[in-house]
């Protein structure tokens, strides 16, 4: 199946494709470091090192999708974490694109995509600031997405696939379909800036207004987002 092309978002991007990886933010981070100034999409089959948030290790078998958006955006740190948001949009999007029904699709803070209340999907957001500046020089989004399969072992929150979903897409859809709305929402933020985009997430934002348990590996935190 080829990769959908729609919104010219190939224009901006360059694609690296790997039948194996360790990982594809790793991958990225050593395109950065190599001085690569372009924006870059890798994407591999499978990752024999995914990595999780906090540390966590993101099982990596084929047929799931694993890709790490390289991009150098004009912001500071903290508004880079804006990426998260955006990079959930743009896959939420795809899918109720490619679904009949995805009224059960939400987007858990701080950046995991969940299908009946159970994570098929994750965020990791990676970046390097600017010497002597808040700025950042480079963002890595690493996006890893449950299409086929999912741990059933050791996970802290019950978890899912698109297949268990009833979503029947492959991998190359979902990364055309992703890509075509990340270029969109890109733009947009560049031009409008994050409101319109945190408006969007929080229409479908799982636990809005309710205080939720943060799990920080050193202490539990009771807390009220404030999205
Ligand atoms: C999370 O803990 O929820 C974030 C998971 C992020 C996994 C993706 S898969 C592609 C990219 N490469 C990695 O090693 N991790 C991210």
């Amino acid at each position: 199946m080829e990769i959908s092309t729609e919104n010219n978002w190939y224009k901006n991007f360059n694609l690296l494709i790997f039948d194996e990886i360790d990982s594809t933010n790793e991958e990225a981070k050593r395109l950065c470091h190599a001085g690569i100034k372009e924006n870059f999409i890798i994407w591999a089959k499978s990752q024999t090192k995914g990595k999780g948030r906090q540390g966590k290790k993101w099982i990596s078998p084929e047929n799931n999708l694993y890709l790490s958006l390289l991009i150098r955006p004009n912001c500071t740190a903290s508004e880079a974490t804006n990426f998260s948001f955006l990079a959930a949009i743009a896959a939420g999007e795809a899918i109720k694109e490619n679904s009949i029904n995805c009224n059960s699709l939400e987007y858990k803070w701080p950046n995991d995509l969940m299908f009946n209340k159970k994570k098929f999907g994750g965020i990791l957001l990676e970046s390097s600031l600017k010497s002597n500046s808040e700025h950042i020089d480079w963002l890595v989004i690493g996006i890893g997405i449950n299409i086929f399969s999912y741990p059933m072992e050791n996970i802290q929150y019950p978890a899912t696939s698109l297949k268990e979903a009833e979503i029947d897409i492959s991998c190359e859809k979902l990364l055309g379909d992703l890509m075509k709305n990340f270029a969109y929402y890109y733009k947009k933020w560049e031009i409008e800036g994050f409101e319109n985009i945190r408006l969007k997430w929080i229409e479908k934002a799982m636990n809005l207004g309710k205080v939720i348990t943060i799990n920080t590996n050193q202490y539990y935190k009771l807390w009220k987002p404030q999205y």
